[in-house]
């Protein structure tokens, strides 16, 4: 219930997108919010405000001169208390009458009168999003600090393909949880390290692990809606770079210790997800091994790689530093091993079995209060608490 207590309204412009819409409000409704849906007058021609109603439980309003407000000012009244008006599918008309003040309906006169912030989901075609005209207002929009979502870019509904298409339901829904997060880190540079290395034997193999990164990117990117400037060193995986976050891709277990250090200097937190290699082959083959017919397989030699945590939080003044402890069993008993012997402020444990490879996880975090549980969740909600207790330790420190 991510938006419990929120008062949101939903603003619906003329867009075959707007049946996303639908499916947007139930699942605002779902995470706790009270919705009221406005309509443009082309947005009913796609769906009908039944629909709406039906999902928000309230009445949907599209008409200015709407006779049910008492005081004949449904463009004021209806977004009084809201704390944030979404727009979803947003027209490229619609978007030209907010960059321009107009106000000629009932929508684009609450947006205009509005005390709340406006967030907007574009949907058009991709001529008509690559528009000078269209790429004007955007301009305009996010000069003025409206939120643009999106659009996303693929598939559309007239057949073609490009930029313009809106974001699917769940992603609007994403980006409205993350504008409310608190920013507990506002202004503050945190440089994580994320996923598996890959150290190499010969040029076509080598020795890696299974962690998927989804952790270190869940918690990259909150700390990003928290506020942060964010760079995360990653190691190999497919997963996108969360919006606004700073990526260098690294390999082995040695570029990513020489791209932590190359900016470990100026942050304030550091925080190790990664799944480093403890070892390396000592010399990697030039050339790919030949399976040969003889009965002896070649031996490889490992030699240990640096500890990068270690090593930051030996620094002279080391940044705050999380550690993760991923263990196949006794995590409490390891976790404060790890702790004590790394001296890290905060270590966040969980057992291999809970989350390696998910999307979900179940937490333990270890600092100088004790152990606290993070009961089973999604790795993005965990992040966010994650991201919390770092914004805690990081006050106690100043
Ligand atoms: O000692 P152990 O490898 O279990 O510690 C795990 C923690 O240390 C994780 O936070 C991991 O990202 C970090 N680590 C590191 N460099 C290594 C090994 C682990 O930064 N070479």
């Amino acid at each position: 219930m991510e938006l419990q207590g929120k008062r949101l309204v939903l603003g619906v412009t003329g867009g075959i997108a707007a049946y996303k819409a639908a499916e947007l409000l139930r699942q605002m409704t779902r995470e706790g919010a009270s919705v009221q849906v406005v309509m443009s007058e082309a947005a009913t021609r796609f769906v009908t405000p039944v629909t709406f109603q039906a999902l928000s439980g309230q009445p949907v309003f599209t008409d200015q001169w709407d006779a049910r407000m008492a005081n004949n000012m449904a463009h004021i009244d209806l977004s009084r208390h809201a704390d944030a008006i979404v727009v979803a599918p947003a027209s490229a008309d619609f978007l030209a009458k907010v960059a321009h003040g107009l106000a000629d309906d009932l929508l684009s006169t609450l947006v205009l009168a509005r005390e709340a912030p406006l967030l907007v989901a574009p949907a058009m075609n991709r001529q008509m999003w690559q528009n000078p005209a269209t790429r004007r207002n955007v301009a305009t929009l996010a000069g003025d600090g409206i939120v643009v979502i999106g659009p996303a870019s693929g598939e559309q509904a007239c057949g073609e393909t490009g930029p313009g298409r809106m974001l699917e339901a769940v992603e609007i829904l994403d980006e409205l949880i993350a504008y409310f997060q608190p920013k507990s880190l506002a202004g503050k540079k945190v440089l994580l390290t994320a996923g598996p290395t890959f150290e190499a034997i010969d040029p076509v193999r080598g020795i890696t692990n299974l962690s998927s990164g989804k952790m270190g990117y869940a918690i990259a990117r909150a700390a990003r809606e928290a506020g942060a400037q964010v760079t995360l060193v990653s190691g190999p995986v497919g997963l996108p770079c969360p919006a606004g976050v700073e990526r260098l891709s690294v390999t082995s277990a040695l570029e990513m210790h020489a791209a932590v250090f190359e900016r470990i200097a100026e942050q304030a937190v550091f925080i190790a997800v990664a799944a480093v290699a403890d070892y390396r082959p000592s010399q990697p083959f030039e050339s790919k091994i030949k399976k040969t017919t003889q009965t002896l397989a070649p031996t490889i030699e490992l030699v240990l790689n640096p500890d990068i945590l270690g090593e930051v939080a030996a620094l002279p003044q080391p940044p705050l530093c999380v550690g993760f402890a991923a263990e196949s069993e006794n995590l409490t008993a390891y976790a404060e091993e790890k702790r004590r012997r790394k001296r890290i402020p905060l270590i966040v444990g969980n057992l291999i079995a809970d989350g390696f490879g998910g999307d979900h996880n179940t937490l333990r975090l270890f600092d100088d209060d004790g152990e606290h549980l993070l009961p089973p969740d999604s790795k993005r909600r965990l992040a966010r608490q994650i991201v919390a207790r770092i914004a805690t330790l990081l006050e106690k420190r100043r």
